[in-house]
């Protein structure tokens, strides 16, 4: 139960009992929370088709409505919208029923789904930057809004793992100690276990091979020689290779851990390659791919705009299987495999075109049967130039130093007094990481995810305004206060809400708010109304605070505010955990 289909059910009940159909009530939230809670405007409908007085029709259903003492007030306004306003007993009454369950109310209306999210698509060898925090944490946050509506989800990180970049890396560690075993055609014995080298000689080697096969010919020329060996299982290479994927995602995964962020899949490009060969056998023979220009494509129709879309290429005229070849092959196994109802792509927005393409390819084969195909663009970060976000010398901003960036501003703030004025130095080192890393995620999910946001931070951590720290700062107030008052955040029987008070009204409309707020959340794949609906929780509970003492209240009014507090903090928490940030017990 929650309290948008109570509201609905009763007043259908009424629309039926004075004969008139409960399927047109359209009952929705009040546009005017100043007058109302709720509204149903299905009495103009109504009387138009039936040719009736709209307000006389309006009127007949409140007269019905207003013997419910669940409404404190039921009138008449306008042309013959009814206003409704919920009695603050039936706020109060209602709170364990709804709130004390789980979901907070929330209700699945649609029958649940399987759903692989694709999401983060780092690369192998080269260092997580800037441009991979959106992926990874939009992803992550739409994985459990999904998960939390209750689908069955499958995170998968999607590796770039299996083109020319794996032979650049191979041709440069050839070039400088071309006496490893892993070059040696008569070696038969077994590779090394670790690695002769690290993930960071890694990364900074890649940069450098890939700038010499931009002028050096030759040297291209043997990476994508060494690429093709490398894919059709050369020894070595495949060896070699294994450390390149072992030593990255170890790396990767130090990096992922503090943000909260957990594949279920560590599968790449990689996983696809022997399905890929006997998918592009089998589609030349039934003539859906063609040869174009010495490639081999998939002709496409029209795009959603109307234009032609570019065939997608497959297979290059020099032989290298292409990224959206790999994509295809990916829908097939992951059809295969988990029968999905559908598969989301946390993808950057500027590779739209590319999912077109890839999805008119997979119709066209056949793959779309039974899967629905969605790719969940987003912008990009920028700089308060306005062009994508870099270190102040005008360098890559890594993952790694994107984060440094935020647990340092949050740690200034604390040795600053601006918050953690009673922290311990060992305390302010491990709350400001937790701070920093949920400052920085929820500065990213609260702005639409299509558009492109500007860096801000000096924002960031601030505990004032629209922030992570502004929202964590309100969590633990919601403790600090239970703690004090040696309360469990555990709700018992005898929480029992009386409203007295505007501010513990407005309270306990936005804890029944949240399964509006999380429908709208998991129909847009948008976490960025979590985010809204945290900060205005936040912002209800603080107004609270202020409003409503709870330790000189009377016994029962002391019971009252405390059990509100306690619901507060257990919505909270369940909406910071679908954003994917942790709340520290202080800060
Ligand atoms: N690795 C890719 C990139 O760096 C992103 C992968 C996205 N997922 C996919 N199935 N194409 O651009």
């Amino acid at each position: 139960m929650n309290l948008s289909s109570c509201v609905k059910e009763k007043v259908a009940k009424a629309y039926q009992q004075c004969g008139y159909n409960e399927a047109q009530t359209l009952v929705k939230l009040s546009d005017r929370p100043d007058m109302s809670d709720y509204q149903s405007n299905g009495a103009l409908p109504l009387a138009k088709q039936l040719k009736q007085n709209p307000r006389a029709v309006a009127e007949q259903i409140a007269t019905v409505l207003k013997d419910d003492s669940f409404f404190s007030k039921v009138s008449v306004d306008g042309p013959g919208f009814i206003n409704l306003t919920i009695s603050d007993k039936a706020l109060g009454d209602m709170a364990d029923a709804v709130l004390n369950t789980p979901k907070g109310g929330y209700e699945r209306t649609t029958p649940p789904q399987k759903v692989v999210i694709d999401y983060g698509g780092p690369n192998v060898a080269k260092a997580l930057h800037v441009g991979h925090l959106r992926p990874a944490v939009i992803g992550e946050a739409i994985k459990r809004i999904h998960a939390f509506a209750g689908d069955d989800i499958i995170g998968d990180i999607h590796l770039g793992d299996w083109g020319l970049p794996m032979g650049l890396l191979i041709t440069e560690i050839q070039e400088r100690h071309p006496d490893l075993p892993y070059f040696d055609a008569t070696f038969t014995g077994e590779y090394p276990k670790e690695a002769p080298f690290t993930v960071h000689d890694l990364e900074t080697m890649y940069p450098i091979a890939s700038q010499k096969s931009k002028s050096d010919e030759a040297y291209l020329a043997r990476a994508k020689e060494n690429t093709h060996l490398l894919q059709n299982g050369h020894r070595g290479y495949r060896a070699l290779w294994q450390h390149f994927v072992d030593l990255s995602v170890a790396e990767m995964k130090k990096l992922y851990e503090p943000l909260d962020i957990h594949f279920d899949l560590w599968r790449g490009e990689s996983h696809v390659h022997d399905r890929l060969q006997k998918m592009i056998v089998r589609l030349q023979k039934e003539g859906l791919i063609v040869p174009d220009d010495g490639a081999q494509v998939i002709r496409l129709g029209k795009s959603k705009t109307g234009n032609d879309l570019p065939p997608l290429i497959m297979v290059k005229s020099d032989g290298a299987v292409m990224y959206g070849a790999t994509d295809l092959a990916t829908i097939e196994e992951r059809v295969e495999e988990f029968n999905p109802d559908s598969i989301l792509y946390v993808v950057d927005a500027r590779q739209a075109l590319h999912f077109e393409q890839v999805f008119a390819g997979a119709e066209k084969i056949g793959l779309t049967k039974k899967v629905k195909l969605l790719h969940l663009g987003f912008g990009t970060i920028n700089g308060k130039d306005n062009k994508p976000f870099k270190t102040r010398d005008g360098g890559v901003m890594t993952l790694k130093m994107l984060m440094e960036l935020a647990t340092d501003a949050a740690l200034k703030k604390m040795n600053s007094g601006e918050m953690g004025r009673d922290l311990t130095d060992e305390e302010k080192s491990k709350i400001s990481k937790i701070v920093g890393v949920s400052a920085l995620k929820f500065a990213d999910l609260m702005n639409e995810r299509m558009k492109n946001y500007i860096f801000d931070e000096d924002k960031l951590t601030s505990t004032e305004g629209k922030t992570g720290p502004y929202i964590l700062y309100a969590l633990v107030r919601m403790k600090s206060v239970l703690e004090k008052m040696n309360e469990s955040a555990a709700i018992t029987e005898q929480d029992i809400i009386r409203i007295q008070e505007p501010a513990e009204r407005q309270l306990m409309l936005r804890l029944y708010g949240m399964p509006d707020s999380l429908q709208t959340a998991y129909d847009n794949n948008a976490p960025h109304v979590i985010c809204d609906y945290l900060f205005k929780l936040a912002q209800d509970f603080n107004l609270f605070y202020h409003d409503c003492p709870i330790k000189d209240a009377d016994e029962q009014t002391r019971r009252s505010r405390l059990a509100l507090t306690k619901y507060t903090l257990d919505m909270g928490l369940k909406m910071t955990n679908l954003l994917g940030l942790q709340v520290p017990d202080k800060m």
